[in-house]
């Protein structure tokens, strides 16, 4: 905040809005943190949030991994050594034959896919197979384990075991397993997961006939994930009953993304309906969908802060609305005791690094996409 502060301070007319800025630094110190915390390997979502030259700049210190789900997102990890990992169950044989030539490893989410990747191989290995397990395998090693949200992804424990049999048949590289129970669900079940994982290790060994090399745990990290009540110390220990053979992982997407990005609106009037403030702003609905909180039953809009390029100080409360004709369009609020903006104001939304660019209905009216600064 205090770098886009001192931007809007030095050259205000020269940051176009609406606008995100993302910052490298953040991103560096989230990874580090979390990589620690975990004490495993950790792999960005990279549709968190893709833009291209945030992630071109991030390939030199996110060296653990990239998940991608598309072509497109497959291209925009470029240099030969960055490791890649395809993950979607709607994966294509285009994608799979543009995965393997690109030297990712393959994150299987069913015997048909298996069988795509099967026939590819013949030609082409690729460059490690990794079998997606729905969560209700977790439960059915572990009954202890909370219950998980069912979900449409991974194979159940039976389509696993056909997986490996396919697997060894083919002579596929089969490297271990990938988890993923939904996000915000990290803290839940993350010690209980960790012993169904002992087990699932042992039972894909034994049914490969080979060890494997790779589990990847999943994620459900939350925006700010350092200030849940989790005893990483405690998970770490947990993590270190399993065998020493297996890389770890865990991947992230909000986690990582969400503090690194700020939104910013300019407002162009300020109008009373009754006693109720507006100020419209040149961006909203269209540039940022999540922060009008359309899909949550209870809006908990957020509060802007203000940058002012001559001071007011008169107070008011005040809705925050986008460019959009749609009544929903209204991205953030304040209570009385914060300045009411002028024209001219630049509102900076924090927490929007992660989906908020990308979750959007930006074709609606054909209204300008945001540009983006990407700051130290
Ligand atoms: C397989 C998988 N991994 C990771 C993520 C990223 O989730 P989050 O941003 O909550 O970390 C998702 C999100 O949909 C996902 O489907």
């Amino acid at each position: 905040m205090k770098q886009i502060m001192q931007m809007l301070e030095q050259n205000p007319a020269e940051i176009s809005t609406p606008c995100y800025f993302y910052s490298i630094s953040r991103l560096k110190q989230n990874f580090n943190a979390l990589k620690a915390a975990l004490g495993t390997q950790v792999i960005l979502s990279v549709k968190a949030n893709s833009n291209t030259d945030l992630l071109v700049r991030s390939t030199n210190f996110m060296n653990d991994g990239f998940e991608v789900a598309s072509i497109s997102e497959l291209q925009t990890i470029v240099g030969g050594d960055r490791i890649r990992y395809v993950n979607n169950p709607s994966a294509d044989k285009k994608f799979f034959r543009a995965a393997i030539s690109g030297k990712a490893r393959l994150i299987i989410d069913s015997i048909d896919q298996l069988e795509i990747v099967a026939e590819l191989a013949e030609r082409r290995p690729p460059a490690g197979v990794i079998l997606r397990l729905n969560p209700v395998v977790l439960k059915q090693f572990n009954n202890a384990h909370p219950k998980v949200r069912p979900d449409q992804f991974g194979m159940d424990w039976d389509t696993a075991c056909t997986a490996i049999e396919i697997c060894k048949e083919k002579n596929l590289p089969l490297m271990g397993f990938h988890l993923f129970k939904g996000s915000y669900s990290f803290e839940r079940s993350a010690m209980a997961t960790v012993d169904s994982v002992k087990i699932i290790i042992a039972e894909m060994e034994k049914r490969y006939g080979q060890p494997l090399s790779f589990a990847n745990l999943g994620g459900g990290f939350s925006e700010r994930w350092q200030e849940a009540k989790f005893d990483y110390d405690a998970y770490r220990e947990k993590l270190a009953e399993l065998p020493q053979h297996i890389t770890l992982a865990h991947e992230s997407g909000r986690g990582l993304m969400a503090s690194i990005g700020h939104f910013a609106v300019r407002v162009r009037y300020v109008k009373q309906i009754d006693n109720e403030y507006y100020a419209i702003c040149d961006g909203g609905i269209a540039q940022n969908f999540l922060l009008a909180q359309t899909e949550n039953t209870l809006r908990r809009l957020r509060t802007p802060t203000l940058w002012q390029p001559q001071p007011s100080d008169e107070k008011a409360a005040c809705k925050f609305v986008g460019s959009s004709c749609s009544k929903d369009d209204v991205i953030g609020k304040q209570s009385e005791d914060h300045v009411l903006p002028q024209p001219g104001d630049i509102c900076i939304f924090d927490y929007c690094g992660a989906y908020n660019a990308s979750y959007t209905v930006a074709p609606f009216l054909q209204l300008p996409a945001a540009t983006t600064y990407i700051i130290e």
